[in-house]
């Protein structure tokens, strides 16, 4: 059996009189790929802001192996998220003013990487995922599918243990979308990242080990995809 790299036990999320995670269960393994279904409004997104450490739970634990990151403070959170995790959102995440190199590059700088470091190891993700010819773009001189593939290169660059997507190819068309998730796929599998994916996207969704359904901030179906 493999160890879990990623646990929910109980965990529980309001806001205001709203129960938006009533007590969740989840185990995700290293290098697992799992995809999270289910209606709008059923907690999806905010299980997936929990397990990241981005939002902080009102009951139960989140384990990172056997660090429960629910007791940590937001500072060591935040340091934690910055070192383990990777970040696929549908817009947002990429800052308009830096180049795609600078972009890549920015949360391995945030650790501490050297410049000069940084950069290098963004231009060879940048090539990895089809976008070399592009470093010097920045975020709004470059396609939909190029934009995520940039915001894949960024989440993936520090080797992340573990990558949340929360409808990652949601503004893009089925075939961009689908490259999309291939190039996620692709580069998660050769770092041996967990991928956690929100998506309404079935062909997204069949492209996971296992798909995990919501309903009213539960876990509804786990099925094998
Ligand atoms: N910032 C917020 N303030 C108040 N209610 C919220 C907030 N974010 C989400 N909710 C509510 O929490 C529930 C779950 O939302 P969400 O996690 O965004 O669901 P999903 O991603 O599945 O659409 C919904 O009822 C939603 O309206
Ligand atoms: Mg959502």
């Amino acid at each position: 059996m493999t160890e879990p790299i990623l646990a929910g036990r109980g965990v529980v999320k309001r806001y205001g009189d709203v129960t938006a995670l009533a007590g969740v269960d989840i185990t995700i393994e290293a290098g697992e790929v799992v995809a999270i279904v289910g209606p709008s409004g059923s907690g999806k997104s905010t299980l997936l802001h929990v397990l990241a450490g981005i939002l902080p739970a009102d009951g139960g634990e989140v384990f990172l192996g056997r660090q429960a990151i629910t007791r940590l403070s937001e500072t060591e959170r935040s340091k934690l998220r910055r070192s383990q995790f990777g970040f696929v959102f549908q817009s947002g995440m990429l800052v308009a003013e830096l180049t795609a190199e600078e972009n890549v590059a920015l949360p391995m700088l945030l650790a501490g990487t050297p410049r000069d470091q940084g950069i290098a190891a963004a231009r060879e993700w940048l090539v990895r995922l089809g976008l070399g010819g592009l470093a010097n773009r920045r975020p709004g001189e470059v396609s939909g599918g190029q934009l995520q593939r940039m915001a894949i290169a960024r989440a993936l660059a520090h080797r992340p243990q573990v990558i949340f997507a929360d409808e990652p190819t949601g503004a893009l068309d089925t075939k961009t979308g689908q490259e999309t998730i291939s190039a996620l796929l692709t580069v998660a599998k050769e770092t041996n990242a967990a991928v956690v994916i929100v998506t309404h996207d079935v062909s997204v969704a069949n492209r996971a080990q296992r798909v995990i359904e919501m309903r009213d901030g539960l876990i509804a179906v786990r099925a094998a995809a």
